[in-house]
């Protein structure tokens, strides 16, 4: 049995987790069966827990019961402090047999299971709602839950369009909710390391980003037969960690996307993207998800350059920074430079800390790092980028 059973509310609670639960319920979030937020219950027991850091336990609907919301509930189930946080308390999918499995598979066996998310809303009122539906589905998914008063995590892509994106963030702010969403791949060893080493600016100032993706998977289903599958479906994570690395908002973007010859794929199996951050910034991304033979990390091989000199990383564990360090001949000498260890491990955990990270913001009632008012940046890089392939022009990136 997956450790999912684990799960807030379930039997298997440890002590530490019974004594955490009675901390966090002595400000409940419920009232009869209304659901209010616990700052509005009692601001002043609010204000102590939140000083104490004290995290609340949290009721969450998942909705899109798919492949992917298994990766949510092992990494909830496997990590004891989201845990002893996150009490599923339904499971929905239009597909209301898949509902049923997941809670099957996870032994949720306390969770209501439902095809119909506004029912099922009405119902439990969750303060939380985990979105990892098809993002065809996104924006109706996260404005029901927004209107039922549920703070938002939703997988990546933030929406199936731009308008989408900008109405899910003009709900969440009428709501006074959070919405924010998946970007793992910046929740990785590597590029934590990254942002640490370039935090002290041993490379002086940021010149360039150049990201290689070159992995050939054969998926079936949904992804071959989609348009535009590599910005669509995966280039967005490249993207995303672009903007992470160089701290800027992207401003244009050139593009020319390909469904090469061998493709296995409907469209666009390959893009390369040229994009530019500001202040002479520029940002190379090549990708081809049918590309044989020499595969890259899913993270992609990344070349960073600025003023004094250039930091590899091959998407794995190699790092290579080296800066000038002589002032004379053709080529000046270079040095080597150590890149960090991860100062916080809890940050290198992929989907559990974005998770973590969300839940964190919603108790202390700050902005999660991949909150959607900024996540929709990363977004715009990608129609942006398929604008420009349509239009062979380069095109200005609007938020
Ligand atoms: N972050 C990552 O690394 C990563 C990896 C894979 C997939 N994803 C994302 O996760 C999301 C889901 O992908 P998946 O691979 O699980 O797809 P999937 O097709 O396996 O699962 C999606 C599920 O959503 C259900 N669904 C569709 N419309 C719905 C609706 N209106 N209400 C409730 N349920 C609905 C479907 O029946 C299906 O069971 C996508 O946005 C995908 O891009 C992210």
């Amino acid at each position: 049995m997956p450790s999912a059973a684990r799960f807030a509310g379930q039997s298997q609670y440890s002590l530490t987790s019974r004594e955490r639960q009675a901390k966090s319920q002595s400000i409940v979030n419920l009232v009869g069966t209304r659901w209010r937020p616990a700052r509005d219950v009692d601001p002043g027991l609010w204000e102590k827990r939140r000083k104490e850091e004290v995290p609340s336990i949290h009721r969450a609907v998942l909705t899109g019961c798919g492949a992917m919301a298994k990766g949510w509930l092992r990494a909830i189930g496997e990590r004891p402090d989201l845990a002893g946080q996150v009490q599923v308390v339904g499971l929905v999918d239009i597909d209301g047999a898949k509902a049923k499995a997941l809670a099957d598979e996870f032994a949720l066996s306390d969770a209501r299971i439902g095809s119909d998310l506004g029912a099922m809303l009405a119902d439990v009122k969750p303060d939380v709602v985990f979105d990892v539906v098809v993002p065809p589905a996104r924006s109706g998914v996260v404005a029901a839950a927004l209107e039922a008063g549920a703070h938002v995590l939703s997988e990546k892509p933030m929406a199936a369009s731009m308008d989408e994106a900008r109405r899910m963030i003009e709900l969440a702010k009428r709501h006074g909710r959070t919405h924010a969403v998946i970007q793992n791949r910046r929740f990785v060893s590597g590029m934590r390391r990254i942002r640490r080493f370039l935090d002290g600016a041993p490379l002086g100032a940021i010149t360039a980003v150049h990201c290689d993706f070159f992995l050939a998977p054969h998926f079936g289903g949904f992804r071959e037969e989609m348009d535009h599958v590599l910005l669509l479906d995966m280039a967005i994570h490249t993207f995303d960690a672009m903007r992470f690395v160089v701290g800027r908002m992207p401003q244009a973007v050139y593009c020319v996307e390909t469904n090469p010859t061998g493709s296995w794929y409907a469209d666009g199996a390959a893009a390369n993207a040229i994009f530019e951050f500001g202040e002479g910034v520029v940002g190379t991304y090549r990708g081809s998800w049918c590309a044989d033979g020499a595969p890259t990390s899913w993270e992609s091989a990344w070349r960073i350059v600025g003023a004094k000199g250039t930091l590899l990383w091959d998407g794995h564990d190699g790092f290579e920074a080296r800066v000038t360090s002589g002032s004379d001949g053709f080529f000046r000498e270079t040095a080597s430079l150590v890149v960090p260890e991860v100062e916080d491990a809890t940050e290198t955990q992929g989907h559990a800390s974005v998770i973590r990270d969300f839940l964190r913001a919603i108790d202390g009632g700050t902005a999660p790092e991949t909150v959607a008012t900024d996540n929709i940046a990363s977004l715009a890089m990608v129609f942006g980028a398929i604008e420009s392939a349509g239009t062979g022009r380069r095109v200005a990136i609007e938020i």
